[in-house]
């Protein structure tokens, strides 16, 4: 916030991860996107001037992408097996695959959002841990670059974002497209609720 103000980080994923597990998702992978040193904000400055210990601030050139999927007591392989041939097929991932888990991605910037996720981090990780027609859910929607590039690579999206300004963003962006075969709803959290209670009692929605 200013000078006066100690720059500290947040731990998120580490916060989150028993979160998620206390309700039904089972941790895949970490992925680490790691950013040019050039793009994040400078925090080392002024350790490098006065060389103090705890002064020490490492510039964050890093981010976590947690990948988990719905609890179950099957193995992957028995997930592969329950593809038809021709989604297995069309699934295939493309040469140049990413062979550890620190993927190099530039960065990139938007007008409204100011922590967008680069399209390329999100088709790789969906291109690795999908197959076309599968659901994505992005809890942390911000620009819905997950949701469009899920969408792009044939995969279905869920996804939920807490801030106003950004769920009307997303619905400014959403372009109605006469080939889908479905429209993108868009539902506040009481709207939503009461559609699930709809489909709960038989109703229609
Ligand atoms: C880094 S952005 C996500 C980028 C995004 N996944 C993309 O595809 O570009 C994180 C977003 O999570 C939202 N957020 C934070 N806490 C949330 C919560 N508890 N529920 C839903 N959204 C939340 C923030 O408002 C922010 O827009």
């Amino acid at each position: 916030m200013s000078r006066s103000h100690s720059s500290k980080r947040y731990p998120i994923p580490f916060d989150l991860h028993p979160y998620l597990v206390k309700n039904g998702w089972e941790f895949i992978d970490d992925i680490i996107w790691q950013k040019p040193d050039y793009s994040v904000k400078n925090r080392i400055g002024e350790f490098m001037q006065r060389r103090k210990p705890l002064d020490y601030k490492p510039n964050a050139v890093t981010e976590y992408l947690m990948v988990y999927r719905k609890e179950t007591n099957k193995l992957i392989d028995w997930n592969i097996r329950s593809y038809d041939k021709e989604t297995i097929q069309a699934s295939r991932v493309p040469n140049g695959f990413e062979t550890t888990n620190v993927w190099k991605i530039e960065p990139c910037f938007d007008k409204i959002h100011s922590a967008v996720f680069p399209a390329e981090l999100c088709k790789r990780v969906i291109q690795y841990y999908s197959f076309k027609g599968d659901l994505i859910f992005d809890p942390f929607a911000g620009s819905v670059t997950v949701g469009e590039t899920a969408r792009a690579l044939g995969r279905k999206f869920f996804l939920t974002e807490k801030e106003a300004t950004y769920f009307e963003y997303m619905k400014s962006k959403e372009k109605p497209c006469l080939f889908e075969k479905e429209a993108t709803k868009f539902l506040t959290l009481n709207e939503f609720i009461e559609s699930t209670l709809n489909l709960s009692t038989g109703g229609i929605n």
